[in-house]
This record gives structure tokens, C-alpha cells and sequence, in this order.
């Protein structure tokens, strides 16, 4: 992994939100880096942060959510920029234009009082990247690429005379419309039957192919996770706790969240499997267990695991872990008396 170029560097990214409850603790210290043109892959069970996560790359954190603390660095041809220090303005130019989303509900993201068309010539207007009489053209080949049959027609529908596979076709086309570095896409395909999902999968891989484009791909479903992507992030109550090639994580997965995970999902690179929940609940992140986070839950759990936070450890070239199992005892000690 060494020779290729990291496009997007997450450091000690923490992320809160005061609730009447409590503050929960959402993101907790997560780290990670991006590499140019692959499709990395963000797994964990609801709640665990991935939302958040991918959302704060563009500071798409709204209140009661606040960033507390982090860096974002983003590789811009030879600049490098840290997301989360640029002015507003700034990052409205970058979302939507060299960083793009595709969220899970379409209904959500597109207006119900604007045609498909007009949302997607919108999104490149607003950017500077053509004139309304051009952009709407470019949205009827965007609907063409994304496969809606009679894309001509199509364009003057509002969202709610066309399917939901077709909603979401038009969610992908505004995500695409100006040719995006970095796709975000969170659980593209939840909404939408098995068909129409396999389809829109085969368009974002064609995507990647293509034009090179970085995908961040969330979701709960196994299956995707084998058949697209290069390497996989697995998150457990806002830690990143393990990072792997995709091949490495299934077939020799280290920490033990991912040990059950991958034991409740019985075949995962021959068949479609949903991402299957372990034993035990998930933590209240107002009040998050000391230590790992997971160790009310870890079959393997030691005293230590109760008291101090693991530190990542690189087991094997580009597969990290964050337990205790895998530090050494010279390294325990150190890490104990830090
Ligand atoms: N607006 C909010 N107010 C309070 N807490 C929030 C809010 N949004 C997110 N959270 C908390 O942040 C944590 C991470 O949420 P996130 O949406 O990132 O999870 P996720 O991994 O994307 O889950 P899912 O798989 O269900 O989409 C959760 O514990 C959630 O309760
Ligand atoms: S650090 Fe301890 S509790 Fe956490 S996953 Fe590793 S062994 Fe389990
Ligand atoms: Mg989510």
C-alpha cells in the first residue's frame, strides 16, 4: 500500500452530541487514511458511527452534533487542506462538487417541489460548472449513464412520480454531476430491491473503473463489502478498531468484534450475507464503557481492557488493530505506564 497516494488523512477525529440525556460520545478518536481511486469499506453495527463519520469529512455535523477536535487533510493535486480548518465557504465548494454523498434515503435528499432534472443541472450550476442550458443536458446523459430508461421524460418528473430505484438513480446522478474525487455513498442500496441494488452496484464499480474515482462505501451488507471493495474499516462504538485488506479480513480477522462478526456471517465471499449482530448490546455512548469499548462484550477480555483504551498496533503490513491481544508485553508496559 506504500506506493500509492493517500487522498484523504482522518487524525484523532472526535465528535460529540449534547442531547438533553447527556453528551454522547460518537466518534472516539478515529484514524484513518484514504487512498486515491480505491473503494474502502466502512462496516459495524447500527449506531457505531459510520454516519458521523463520513459525514464530518465535510463537516456535515449539525446541532446537537459538534466536532471537538480532529484533522481532516484532503490531497488537492500537490496542496494538502484540512477540511475541518477552512472557512464555510470553502467547504460548500468542495461538498457536493470534489467530495459527493449518496445517502440512503432518497426521499430525503431530493426536494419534492423540483423536477429530477432540475435538482440535477442545479448541483452543477451552483458549482460554476455550466450554464443552466448545458447542465440540463448534462443531466439527461447522467440519467442515461445511471440507466433510467427515457431519461428524456424523466428529467421533468418530480421525485414522487418516479420509483424508488429510479429516486435513487437521480440521487447518484446529482452525486456524479460534477465529477466527484471522493463518493461517499452510506448504505446506497437499503431502499431498494435486491435487483435494482446489484445494478446500482455495477454502475458505481464502473464508476470507480472508469474515471478512477475514491469510493467510501457503507453498509451493512456482507456481500458488497467482498464483491467491491479493497480494503475494509470495522467500527465499534465510535473506534476504529480494525483496518484491513478485504481478502485479510475475512479470512484472518484479529480483534474480537470482528472475530464475531465474521462468525455470524457464514460464507460471506460466495454469498450475500447481511451483516449479522453479536451477542450483547451495544454501549450507551453517553456513558461509554472505560478502557475498549467493547469489553463488556469481549469474550477475551483481560483486566487491563477495563482500564485502558488499546492503542492501534500494525500486526501486518496495512492490517491494524486497536486491542490489547496483539501488544506486545514490552509494549504493554510501556503503554501502561504512558
Ligand atoms: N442528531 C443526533 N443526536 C444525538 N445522537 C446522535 C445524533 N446523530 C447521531 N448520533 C449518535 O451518534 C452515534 C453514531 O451514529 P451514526 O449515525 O454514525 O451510526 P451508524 O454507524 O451510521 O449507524 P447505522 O448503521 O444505523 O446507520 C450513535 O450512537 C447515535 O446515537
Ligand atoms: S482490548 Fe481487550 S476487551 Fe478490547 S477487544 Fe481486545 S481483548 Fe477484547
Ligand atoms: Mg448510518
Amino acid at each position: 500500500m506504500s506506493e500509492k497516494e493517500v487522498i484523504l488523512s482522518i487524525r484523532d477525529l472526535y465528535v460529540n452530541f449534547y442531547t438533553y440525556a447527556g453528551v454522547v460520545r460518537a466518534i472516539n478518536g478515529v484514524d484513518l487514511d484514504i487512498y486515491k481511486g480505491e473503494v474502502f469499506g466502512l462496516v459495524g453495527e447500527t449506531g457505531c458511527g459510520k454516519s458521523v463519520t463520513s459525514r464530518a469529512i465535510t463537516r456535515l455535523i449539525t446541532p446537537p452534533g459538534r466536532i471537538e477536535k480532529g484533522e481532516i487533510f484532503y490531497k488537492r493535486n500537490s496542496e494538502v487542506i484540512d477540511l475541518l480548518k477552512i472557512p464555510d465557504e470553502e467547504i460548500r465548494k468542495i461538498r457536493g462538487d470534489e467530495i459527493s454523498y449518496i445517502f440512503q434515503d432518497p426521499t430525503s435528499s431530493l426536494d419534492p417541489l423540483y423536477t429530477s432534472g432540475f435538482q440535477i443541472a442545479e448541483t452543477m450550476v451552483v458549482h460554476d460548472k455550466a450554464e443552466w442550458n448545458e447542465a440540463w443536458k448534462k443531466a439527461v446523459e447522467l440519467l442515461k449513464e445511471t440507466l433510467i430508461p427515457d431519461p428524456e421524460s424523466r428529467v421533468k418528473n418530480y421525485p414522487h412520480e418516479l420509483s424508488g430505484g429510479m429516486r435513487q438513480r437521480v440521487v447518484i446522478s446529482i452525486a456524479l454531476s460534477n465529477d466527484p474525487k471522493i463518493l461517499i455513498a452510506d448504505e446506497p442500496t437499503t431502499n431498494v430491491d435486491v435487483t435494482v441494488q446489484a445494478e446500482l452496484m455495477d454502475l458505481l464499480k464502473e464508476l470507480q473503473r472508469k474515471k478512477g474515482t475514491t469510493i467510501i462505501l457503507i453498509t451493512h451488507h456482507m456481500g458488497l463489502i467482498a464483491e467491491l471493495t479493497e480494503r475494509v474499516g470495522v467500527m465499534y462504538a465510535g473506534n476504529l478498531v480494525e483496518i484491513a485488506k478485504v481478502e485479510e479480513l475475512f479470512e484472518n480477522p484479529l480483534h474480537p468484534y470482528t472475530q464475531g462478526l465474521m462468525a455470524a456471517v457464514p460464507n460471506p465471499l460466495q454469498k450475500i450475507e447481511r451483516l449479522i449482530p453479536i451477542k450483547g448490546s451495544v454501549p450507551n455512548l453517553i456513558y461509554p464503557p472505560p478502557g475498549c469499548r467493547f469489553h463488556p462484550r469481549c469474550p477475551k477480555a483481560m483486566p487491563i481492557c477495563k482500564e485502558k483504551r488499546p492503542p492501534r498496533i500494525e500486526v501486518s503490513p496495512g492490517h491494524f488493530v486497536e486491542c490489547w491481544l496483539y501488544v506486545s508485553e514490552e509494549e504493554w508496559e510501556g503503554k501502561n505506564n504512558e
